[in-house]
């Protein structure tokens, strides 16, 4: 890749990503099937709202600016199959209550239903889907871009969850800032945890940087303190920021930004500013999902607690903004004091 200019978008002339995420042609529309990786890479076709709104709940696909992107996406694959206004609002409402976290989610499915009540036709519909996923694919490398400034050669650097290619088009949100830092010619090490309980560090993260051929170590959670202390950053993603810079991002990321400030470990957060959410002001507004208890209870096929253990399983958690450093956006970086700086 070619070198970062702070805030200027730099797509290498050879930049091509080693795999596929979505699979988008005249007539079909499939995704990589994320529940199988790291053992499989096997695609699902979408082939109407169920499925997509299937795939989207199950995490086979996921990840907040590509759950958009694929909702979109989906709407218009509807459209092009012959739905018409009634049934596309359905499909938009269908969608909606998939995941209650993400705001990208909304956001794009907010754009869709704009052109259909605009009496916008199948080529109006097809346009905004595909202009939604340019979008996402040009925020990812100008956030990658712009992140060159706080990601240094040598460095040690933490990571969270997935917020890769599976995450986002383009090169993804705070992995992309890696990766690019790694196309860029600089040596970083990185540290993936797991992600319990659903394993987007180990299956998702991993997997991407071994396509990237990209090295890095995989820890446990539970490793985090014994860790943290030798970062000399954090960068993570988000799934929803507020107007005060409270950030909802996968659960666990509280603990590593409490960490992260208990050992004076900068901890940035890498979003596109369609996962910034004006009509809320506080992070505890935020819709909090929760899953499924044997998601806890059982551990890939293999049963791990009684079945009759009480669990809680949020998906995300809320980091107080006065715990984040700094947000990497497509439209530079944005320090403290938040209510001010967030607020365009
Ligand atoms: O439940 P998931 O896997 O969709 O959660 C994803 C995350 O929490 C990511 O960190 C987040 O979407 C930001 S990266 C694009």
């Amino acid at each position: 890749m070619s070198k970062s200019q702070g805030g200027q978008e730099s797509p290498p002339s050879s930049f091509r990503p080693p795999y596929e995420v979505i699979r988008w042609s005249e007539r079909d529309f499939s995704i990589l099937d994320q529940r199988y990786l790291p053992s499989r890479t096997t695609y699902l076709e979408l082939r109407d709202i169920a499925s997509a709104s299937q795939a989207i709940r199950t995490l086979a696909v996921r990840g907040a600016p590509l759950i958009g992107v694929v909702a979109a996406l989906a709407v218009a694959h509807s459209a092009r199959r012959g739905g018409g206004e009634k049934r596309l609002l359905d499909d938009i409402y269908a969608l909606s209550g998939t995941r209650p976290t993400a705001v990208n989610l909304f956001y794009a499915l907010e754009k869709m239903r704009d052109i259909i009540e605009n009496g916008g036709g199948g080529t109006d519909i097809l346009n905004g889907a595909l202009d939604i996923w340019e979008k996402e694919r040009l925020n990812s490398l100008k956030m990658a871009a712009c992140g060159q400034e706080l990601l240094k050669d040598g460095m040690r650097v933490g990571t969270y969850c997935n917020t890769g290619l599976l995450a986002a088009p383009g090169l993804g949100t705070a992995l992309g800032v890696i990766i690019k830092g790694f196309m860029d010619g600089k040596n970083v090490e990185i540290i993936v945890p797991e992600t319990r309980p659903l394993l987007q560090g180990s299956r998702l993260t991993a997997w991407e940087l071994n396509q990237w051929e990209i090295p890095y170590t995989l820890i446990t959670e539970s490793t985090l303190a014994s860790v943290v202390p030798d970062l000399d950053a954090v960068f993570l993603g988000a799934d929803r920021v507020v107007l005060n810079g409270d950030t909802a991002n996968k659960v666990g990321t509280l603990g590593f930004a409490i960490l992260s400030e208990y050992f004076h470990v900068p901890f940035y957060v890498v979003a596109p500013t369609t996962t910034f959410d004006s009509s809320l002001k506080e992070g505890d507004e935020i819709p909090i999902e929760q899953r499924d208890p044997d998601e806890v209870r059982c551990f890939g096929a293999c049963t791990t607690a009684p079945d009759s253990a009480l669990v809680f399983n949020p998906a995300f958690d809320v980091t107080p903004a006065h715990l984040i450093s700094a947000f990497v956006s497509e439209e530079g970086i944005t320090r403290p004091p938040y209510g001010r700086n967030l607020r365009k």
